[in-house]
Formats: structure tokens, C-alpha cells, sequence
């Protein structure tokens, strides 16, 4: 099935091991050859990423104006590759099986590829907004889902007419309705206190608790072609919760209310068509370096029945596997040049040009 995000219908393992994923072979779409080992664009300032419920005015018109220049490129012929939609594609392309190596299918969700295919994906594309409205300096914001203030759709996504609207998200998300990160579509009563709290002590199990060494934080090693779940703490909960959250809307016409897995956020080949996915992955991504910072005690290397590869490195570190630093993927920057860009470049954000605005991490002592 098309949608992903609900579990894997197909659960076909390869008896592969796992290899370093390669960008795709780009010469079947009769595009520009791509040096390898390109530099990075320049990088000016750092540019400082947000909490989104907490910016002001003039950075939300910012952020409108880029986005809405962005829609404008989908008016030409052929697609803009820097346009809204086709940065959306990047996404789709990378989930539904558009790029195929050998005659494998390349999927970033469910394993260690996601975290690093999101944040080069979100690097670019941040690149993109920067230099639509000539400011270097500008940076994503982050839905803060992980603190109580932040546990709501951020307001600046819900204003009509603007282009960071979209009306194909659940009506819910409209009136204030407080986020169950661990929500998969039914709905619990409680009150929004107890939600909040709930969410808090969530957190803390997938960060803390739950992903005490690589392996579990990030996923396990992609098997090319394959199709089993091997996601990680954070992108199983709260990740898909929040796509659910924003784009599925319940039948209250089936019998017992059935959610029905919207348009958008609540299917990977939609999902960011919602200009909020480029958000909520921001503070996915912001997941990543506020686990490294937990740190914890080295430990050894812990053998797992399931796949051959070990946690290496211990503690709550990077992986240091070859296969996951090697592996690939492709953009456009904003200049339309192509690029190859490999994980080992993507683990250190400031490197890279950006960092996250501190925001208090309230999960880090709400042990159940
Ligand atoms: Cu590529 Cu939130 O999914």
C-alpha cells in the first residue's frame, strides 16, 4: 500500500546485509552528471531555528512570503525542481518506491536512514526558502511537540488564505485540540492536563529509557529492497502520531468511527505537501542532537538476534557503522545544482550552517 505510515503490509526480509545505500542513478532521468565530493554551499551566519508557537510576526511573513515564492515555481513548465511541489516529490520519491537501484526500491522510513535523509532533505530545502526572499540567514522553525507549550498545531500553519494553510488537515487541529503523541488514531478521553502529561512521560521513555544505545535511537540497517520495520524509538513514537494527528480524519459514518488516513500529513506520499511536515521533522530533527546530549555510559556492544549488524559506539552517539556513515542521498540546492551528499556529513548541524534555539527538555526528569 501506498500510505506506510499504519505498519508495513508487505513484510518481505532479503537475506541481503546491509550495504551503503547509494544515490540514485540520476542518468536515467538525463540530468546534469554530479561531481562527487562537491563542497557544501558557503555558509554565512548560523542560522537559528525557532520554537514555532513562540515567533514573531515579522518572521511568520517571512516564512509566508518564502513559501508562497515557492508555490509560485509550480507554475512552470516543466516543474521547477525548487518548486513546492517538487520538493514535496523528493519526499514521495524517496517513500513510494520512485527511485529504484538495480531494480530495488530506496525507502527512508523504517531504519536507520531516516534520521539523516530528513535532515539533509530538511537542510536543502531550508536553503531553498533562505534565498527565495535573499536572506542567508533563514531557518525553519520548530513544532516544539515535546513541551507543553508547543503540544498543539502552531498557530501560524492555521491561518486561512495564507501559504502555510492547508485545509486538508483534520478539522481538529483548528480548535486548539491538545496532541496524543502516542495516538496511532483511536481517541482516549482525558483531559488535556493528563495528555500533556502523558506526552511528557512518553518522551521520556523513547528518549531516554527506550534508546539507550545507537541501534535503538536510530533504527536498525536498511536491507535494500526490503520492506520490514526496523525504525527506531522516536520515528515509530511520536512521529507518525503527529502525521496521524494532523492529517487523519475520523469516519463517523463507519461503524465504530474508523479513522480514515487523510490526505497529507497522513500519508507518506502526501506528507509534505503540508508546508507543517518541513516543522514537525524540524523538531524530529532536533530529536537527534537532544539525545546525544543525554549522553550516558559507554556500553559494550550488544549482540541482537534480529539482525547481525551491533550497536557499536555505545552510549548515545552516532553510529559509527561504515555502511550507515557511506550511504547517499541526492538534492538540488538552490542554485539547482545537484548534489550527493553521504550521512558522515550530517551529524554535526552547526558544520552543517544551523543549530536550535534551547528550549527547556521538561521530559528529561518526568520518569513514570
Ligand atoms: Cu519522511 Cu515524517 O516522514
Amino acid at each position: 500500500g501506498l500510505g506506510g505510515l499504519y505498519g508495513v503490509a508487505n513484510a518481505i526480509p532479503l537475506a541481503a546485509s546491509a550495504t551503503p545505500i547509494p544515490a540514485p542513478d540520476l542518468k536515467t532521468c538525463g540530468r546534469a552528471t554530479i561531481s562527487d565530493g562537491l563542497p557544501l554551499p558557503p555558509m554565512t551566519k548560523l542560522r537559528i531555528r525557532s520554537p514555532a508557537h513562540a515567533v514573531d510576526e515579522e518572521y511568520i511573513a517571512k516564512y509566508n512570503l518564502a513559501t508562497s515564492r515557492m508555490k509560485v515555481l509550480d507554475k512552470t513548465e516543466p516543474l521547477n525542481p525548487l518548486g513546492f511541489k517538487q520538493q514535496a516529490n523528493i519526499h514521495c520519491a524517496y517513500c513510494n518506491g520512485g527511485y529504484l537501484i538495480g531494480c530495488k526500491v530506496l525507502q527512508v522510513h523504517n531504519s536507520w536512514l531516516f534520521f539523516p535523509f530528513h535532515r539533509w532533505y530538511l537542510y536543502f530545502y531550508e536553503r531553498i526558502l533562505g534565498s527565495l526572499i535573499d536572506d542567508p540567514t533563514f531557518a525553519l522553525p520548530y513544532w516544539n511537540w515535546d513541551h507543553p507549550k508547543g503540544m498543539r498545531l502552531p498557530p501560524m500553519f492555521n491561518c486561512e488564505g495564507t501559504s502555510l494553510y492547508d485545509k486538508r488537515r483534520n478539522p481538529h487541529v483548528r480548535n486548539g485540540t491538545v496532541l496524543d503523541l502516542g495516538s496511532f488514531g483511536e481517541k482516549v478521553e482525558t483531559t488535556e492536563l493528563q495528555l500533556m502529561s502523558n506526552n511528557l512521560a512518553l518522551m521520556y521513555r523513547q528518549m531516554v529509557t527506550n534508546a539507550p544505545y545507537p541501534r535503538k535511537f536510530f533504527g536498525k540497517p536498511y536491507v535494500l529492497g526490503s520492506d520490514v520495520d526496523n525504525s527506531g524509538t522516536i520515528e515509530n513514537i511520536p512521529h507518525i502520531p503527529v502525521h496521524i494527528w494532523t492529517g487523519t480524519v475520523r469516519d463517523l459514518d463507519a461503524p465504530n468511527g474508523e479513522p480514515k488516513y487523510g490526505e497529507d500529513m497522513g500519508n507518506f506520499y502526501s506528507a509534505a505537501l503540508d508546508p507543517v511536515f518541513y516543522c514537525h521533522h524540524s523538531n524530529v530533527d532536533r530529536m537527534w542532537n537532544e539525545w546525544k546530549a543525554i549522553g550516558g555510559k559507554k556500553r559494550r556492544d550488544l549482540p541482537d538476534k534480529d539482525c547481525k549488524w551491533k550497536a557499536t559506539g555505545g552510549k548515545r552517539t552516532d553510529i559509527t557503522h561504515k555502511d550507515w556513515l557511506n550511504s547517499e542521498f541526492f538534492f538540488y540546492d538552490e542554485n539547482e545544482n545537484p548534489y550527493r551528499v553521504k550521512v558522515r556529513d550530517c551529524l554535526d548541524t552547526k558544520k552543517m550552517g544551523y543549530a536550535y534555539k534551547p528550549m527547556a527538555t521538561p521530559w528529561r526528569n518526568f520518569k513514570p
